[in-house]
């Protein structure tokens, strides 16, 4: 099984990404049912945020995550930008540990930069650190220039985990971000890795070469999409679905290498950029 590295914990390189779930009724049971899988099959690592449904999602997840030991689970959420101050942050974990029904969060990000001053946000986390309400701290869609500001902070290497759009159609962070965390000790979290089933970038799944080079490989575009992330060092794709069925493709993942000339194909098709690209944020 690929593994990652992550805040010094060995995880299975896939996790469960969950914004939009716990919204449906209708769809409730299988979204349940997809997590609940993909954990009994090895996945630890589950994202969410505060944000997702205003709490509809850690709802969710702390409903799936329920018969399971919670040692063996890595629950990572966010907190809102008008939150990540001291004077809203320990409500805001509060009530984010009391929707997922767990006295503690492995990982909680700062879903994306806001107003308040950076130091004041970093002492906060180490406050929640220090109540063990959180075991780490990082962000979520901060750009190069945001990442030395932050680490340029007290504290601000406490920083654990970036969490940032990254996909095969979209690889502007490999030009400088990724490479910054990676000299920082900072963990990656590729989101929007299938992006979003191809809506926020039209024609990626009928990309001729993606086409050609799943049929090759007898795997989904899908497959082939997280193959690619899962082949990169420090970077674990966090892939949403609802479906028991593509969660089981999505696991399958796990046991495929790409061998190195595939990945000079998608490098060739999908070229890393060659200058410095703004960092997309959904
Ligand atoms: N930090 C941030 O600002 C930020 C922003 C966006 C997302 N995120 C996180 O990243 C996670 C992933 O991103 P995302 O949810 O936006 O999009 P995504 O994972 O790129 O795509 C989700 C879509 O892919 C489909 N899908 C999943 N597996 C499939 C498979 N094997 N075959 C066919 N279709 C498949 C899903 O449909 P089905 O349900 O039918 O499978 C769903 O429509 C989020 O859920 C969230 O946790 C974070």
């Amino acid at each position: 099984m690929k593994t990652i590295d992550f805040t010094d914990q060995e995880l299975p390189k896939l996790g469960i990404g969950t914004w939009f779930l716990g919204e449906n009724p209708s769809t409730r049971m299988s979204e349940i049912q997809s997590i609940r899988y993909g954990i009994e099959h090895g996945i630890q690592l589950i994202d969410t945020a505060e944000m997702y449904g205003e709490g509809l999602s850690e709802k969710l997840v702390g409903e799936a995550i329920q018969p399971y030991d919670r040692s063996s689970l890595y629950i990572v959420s966010k907190v809102y930008p008008w939150n990540a101050n001291p004077e809203h942050m320990e409500t805001s974990v509060n009530n984010t540990l009391r929707r997922l029904n767990t006295d503690y969060l492995d990982m909680y990000l700062y879903h994306w930069r806001g107003t308040t001053p950076l130091k004041a946000t970093i002492s906060e986390f180490e406050r929640m650190k220090s109540l063990g309400k959180i075991k780490n701290w990082g962000v979520s869609n901060f750009d190069t220039e945001d990442m030395k500001a932050l680490l340029s902070e007290k504290d601000g290497k406490q920083c654990r985990v970036n969490q940032v759009l990254y996909h095969l159609g979209d690889r502007g962070i490999d030009y400088s971000l990724a490479p910054y965390c990676a000299e920082n000790n900072i963990n990656l979290m590729a989101y929007c890795p299938l992006a979003q089933a191809g809506q926020i970038q039209r024609g990626l799944l009928q990309h001729p070469s993606l086409v050609r080079l799943s049929k090759k490989l007898n795997l989904t575009v899908y497959q082939l999409l997280l193959c690619f992330i899962q082949e990169r060092s420090n970077i674990i794709p966090i892939p949403r679905t609802s479906s028991v069925e593509h969660m089981k493709e999505n696991l399958k993942t796990l046991d495929i290498h790409l061998p190195r000339e595939i990945m000079d194909e998608l490098d060739e098709a999908f070229p890393p950029p060659s200058r410095k690209m703004p960092l997309t944020i959904v």
